[in-house]
């Protein structure tokens, strides 16, 4: 009898500790592009673990990967309205929207991952009294996972010459197309979750993105030659609706912020750690890495020809030469 009064108590208590969690005030929806094997995921779920943590349980934040909620821009874009509430996405995928962030995508503007760390920690304040007004958006820390690599199915490429006639998919924004078109080539503008069908199918033969990516995303499977260009570092802001934010009390906001930078710094270490893994491992898959091209100073002198002309694009002269500015100090 004692020892079912105890077993009833027992499972009494556990029903009561394991009924509903309490319910968080907040609620956020962070969407990205990639899937779970990705650097980007990683970085999200640390941001995840240290937004619920730094708020006491206040905020409650859900992953959404794989473009579940919509395109990179999709989702963008419903962020300026606040129905989803934040977002990972490649910085060339907020471009069109957010004009000024695309001095971070100047072609060959950085020669290695810590000058770009450097260079988007400097730039976050400064992007943030733009950003809101641009796109209802606000960043909470910059990811990074290396620079974006050249893959295709035909051939190797280790000159320019070798580059021309290949069908290539850049992302949606200028100053990718524009320095394609640099190069010779007429560079097929496609959203991100159409890629890899695309290469499956024969309508594009080649993309740029990092190491990583042709891991997660099983590119190995399509694709047979890696270049090692060094025109653009792939840069992804965790960005949050301004609307959201702004109804935030102060706390809140504090460890959201604080939350987003320690995310980027883990996201950074374990997106470097897994580039020299996947080096590795696409060399096992067969694919066939050529490393740079023998005449990359060819490559470089024709985009760098064009910053000039992307001044438009990326929020106006004045903005770009204060950017710019702001950029050389940091690095150097
Ligand atoms: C793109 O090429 O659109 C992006 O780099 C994809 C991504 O966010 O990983």
């Amino acid at each position: 009898m004692k020892l079912l009064r105890h077993a009833m108590i027992g499972a009494l208590f556990a029903a009561v500790s394991a009924g509903p969690a309490l319910a968080a005030d907040y609620t956020i929806r962070l969407s990205h592009g990639d899937n779970e094997n990705n650097p980007t995921h990683k970085g999200a779920v640390k941001f995840e673990e240290l937004a619920e943590k730094y708020s006491d349980g206040r905020i409650d934040v859900q992953i959404f990967p794989n473009n579940q909620l919509g395109s990179e821009q999709e989702v963008a874009q419903a962020l300026r309205t606040g129905s989803i509430e934040a977002e990972v996405l490649y910085t060339g995928n907020l471009v069109p929207l957010a004009p000024s962030v695309g001095v971070m995508m100047l072609p060959y503007a950085f020669t290695s991952n810590d000058e770009a760390h450097a260079a988007m920690d400097a730039l976050k304040d400064p992007l943030n009294e733009r950003l809101p007004k641009e796109a209802g958006v606000r960043i909470l820390g910059y990811f990074e996972k290396g620079f974006r690599v050249l893959t295709n199915s035909k051939r190797e490429v280790k000159t320019l010459d070798d580059l021309q006639g290949l069908k290539i998919r850049v992302s949606k924004n200028n100053i990718a197309i524009e320095t394609f078109k640099s190069w010779g080539l007429d560079p097929i503008p496609m959203a991100w979750a159409e890629v890899f069908p695309a290469l499956q199918q024969g309508v594009i033969d080649g993309q740029e993105n990092p190491y990583t990516t042709s891991i997660s995303s099983k590119f190995y499977e399509v694709q047979k030659y890696i270049t090692e260009i060094h025109y653009l570092i792939w840069s992804g802001p965790i960005i949050i609706s301004e609307r959201f934010y702004q109804g935030l009390p102060a706390d809140l906001q504090e460890a959201l912020d604080r939350a987003g930078e320690e995310a980027a710094v883990y996201e950074r270490e374990v997106s470097a750690t897994e580039t020299d893994k996947a080096m590795k491992e696409l060399v096992k898959l067969g694919m066939v890495l050529s490393g740079a091209p023998t005449d990359e100073e060819k490559w470089q002198s024709a985009a760098k020809a064009l910053w000039p002309s992307f001044s438009d694009d990326i929020g106006g002269k004045e903005w770009v030469d204060k950017a710019s500015g702001i950029m050389e100090k940091a690095i150097k």
